[in-house]
């Protein structure tokens, strides 16, 4: 475990079978801990499948993939799994809450495959639950985790802010959200990624935040652009 950068991605390439030309080539690609990087690119440029790769959720690319550490190639699925349960705190662009559990259910959640990030909370708040309310609180869902008994009629924003809790509980070294703020407007936004950034730096998490709205990219540390699809490109920021 020499390597502590939150991303570090070598040579990669990446086709999908059948495809005459490569979806992503990049040939450096580093995000420091602790540190915020945004990746922007038009609609089908691989921004998702780049994530995917990432989280160990899609294999079967060239090149060195290494996460918090640990490079991806050396897991089985299984082992990769349990690695992301433990290391990567997901926020999805349909934030995939489940809706009969109430909000804190569905923080709590974040931990549920994850003894590590069970561990964390503990240490950190004196139990998951705990964990749970202050981030519901921080995020300023406080009321809603003593009173709000389901998911379903809760808006938009406050969905996203329990999937951003459901993500940070447990302290993950890695926040992916993945086009989380594309329901919302622009003041909306930036008020979550604010939200997300200052949560992700008191739990000492990386985030690596995709967008289709480059004008959220000055809220990030780095920026990363996909201009076309095919495009090889160069970050290194460490
Ligand atoms: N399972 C798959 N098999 C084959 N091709 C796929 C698969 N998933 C995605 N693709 C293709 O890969 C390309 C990139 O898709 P991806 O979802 O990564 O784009 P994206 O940049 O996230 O787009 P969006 O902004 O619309 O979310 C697209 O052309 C898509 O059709
Ligand atoms: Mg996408």
């Amino acid at each position: 475990m020499s390597d502590e950068r939150a991303i570090h991605i070598r040579d990669l390439m990446f086709s999908w079978p059948g495809a005459k030309a490569p979806l992503l080539e990049i040939r450096a690609l580093a995000l420091p801990q602790r540190s915020s990087l945004f990746v922007a690119g038009p609609s089908g440029s691989g921004k998702s499948t780049l994530l995917n790769l990432i989280a160990g959720v899609q294999t079967g690319y060239q090149g060195s993939i290494s996460v918090c550490g640990q490079d991806l190639s050396a897991l089985s699925q299984r082992q990769r799994d349990r690695w992301r349960a433990d290391h990567i705190g997901l926020v999805f662009q349909q934030f995939n809450l489940l809706p009969w559990l109430s909000p804190l259910e569905n923080v709590v959640l974040g931990c549920g495959f994850s003894d590590i990030r069970k561990r964390r909370a503990v240490e950190r708040d004196g139990s998951v639950e705990a964990q749970a309310r202050r981030l519901l609180d921080e995020l300023g869902l406080g009321e809603l985790s003593e009173t709000q008994r389901d998911t379903v009629t809760l808006s938009i924003g406050q969905q996203q802010r329990v999937a951003a809790a459901r993500a940070l509980i447990g302290n993950p070294p890695l926040i992916i959200a993945d086009e989380p703020t594309s329901a919302l407007d622009r003041d909306n936004s930036a008020r979550f990624i604010a939200l997300l950034k200052r949560e992700c730096e008191s739990n000492g998490s990386a985030l690596l935040f995709v967008s289709h709205d480059t004008e959220l990219a000055a809220q990030f540390d780095a920026e990363h652009r996909f201009a076309s699809l095919y495009q090889s490109t160069e970050i290194q920021r460490c």
